[in-house]
């Protein structure tokens, strides 16, 4: 402890005290960002097997753990459909069984969008999660600025492979774009809201817009 930064010995001594962390080690989520999503698909059911997931910002692979097993696009259960789920991250992903995943891949990139395009083949996604978050610089409103370019590329990219009746999730840090950014989700999802789940840090600004019920009737 001694030899380590302040920040990074307040970080430890945060990390020992969390009832996620412990818990995410024991029911052997990669973090505990995986209660996050777990407590927002028990809310709204948006995860059921045999749907097709596309996770955005995956890495170290929590919530795409928690899509195989909502999807069962492992296989885990034989008598439920079997979904897909492809995680993409810049960083590397270890192997998940029943992931499809493009590591070192920036989402936004015209490159890895077509190996998304690819892999879904003829089929549609239900699902968009963005859990992405881009290097913070520690100054408030560009980081803003820059998580709410990355969330309008979801929103983008969700037009195109979403099924009608799909939702999307995606993480913003709280600022002057929110509005806008759920203003243009109302145009194409029939159900919005804002949520902040009990696992995401009070102290943090992070807050999940959720759009339900696409329909690419209602942007025309
Ligand atoms: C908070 S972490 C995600 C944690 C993940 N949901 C989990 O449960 O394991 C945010 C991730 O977003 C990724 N990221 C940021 N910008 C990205 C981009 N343009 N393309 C792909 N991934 C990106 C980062 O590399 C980082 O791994």
């Amino acid at each position: 402890m001694k030899n380590r930064s302040k920040s990074s010995q307040e970080w430890l001594r945060r990390q020992v005290k969390d009832p996620y962390v412990k818990r995410a080690h024991e029911e052997h989520w990669r973090c505990r960002s995986a209660y996050k999503l777990i407590e927002m698909d028990d809310k709204l059911r948006l995860l059921s097997p045999g749907m097709t997931v596309v996770d955005c910002g995956a890495a170290p692979g929590s919530w795409s753990q928690v899509a195989v097993d909502r999807t069962n696009s492992s296989c885990r259960d034989k008598n439920k459909p079997v979904g897909k789920v492809i995680s993409v991250d810049l960083h590397g992903i270890s192997p998940i069984e029943g992931s499809c995943i493009f590591s070192q891949s920036d989402f936004t990139s015209a490159e890895t969008q077509s190996k998304i395009l690819s892999c879904l083949g003829k089929g549609k996604a239900n699902v968009v999660l963005s859990d992405m978050a881009p290097n913070a610089t520690g100054v408030k409103h560009l980081d803003h600025d820059l998580i709410s370019e990355l969330c309008l590329s979801v929103l983008t990219f969700s037009t195109s492979v979403l099924s009608d009746g799909g939702a999307v999730v995606c993480k913003i840090w709280m600022g002057h774009n929110q509005n806008r950014l759920l203003s243009a989700m109302k145009t194409i999802f029939k159900n919005v809201k804002i949520m902040k789940p009990n696992a995401s840090r009070g102290d943090s600004s992070e807050i999940f817009l959720v759009g339900r019920g696409y329909s690419s009737e209602l942007k025309r």
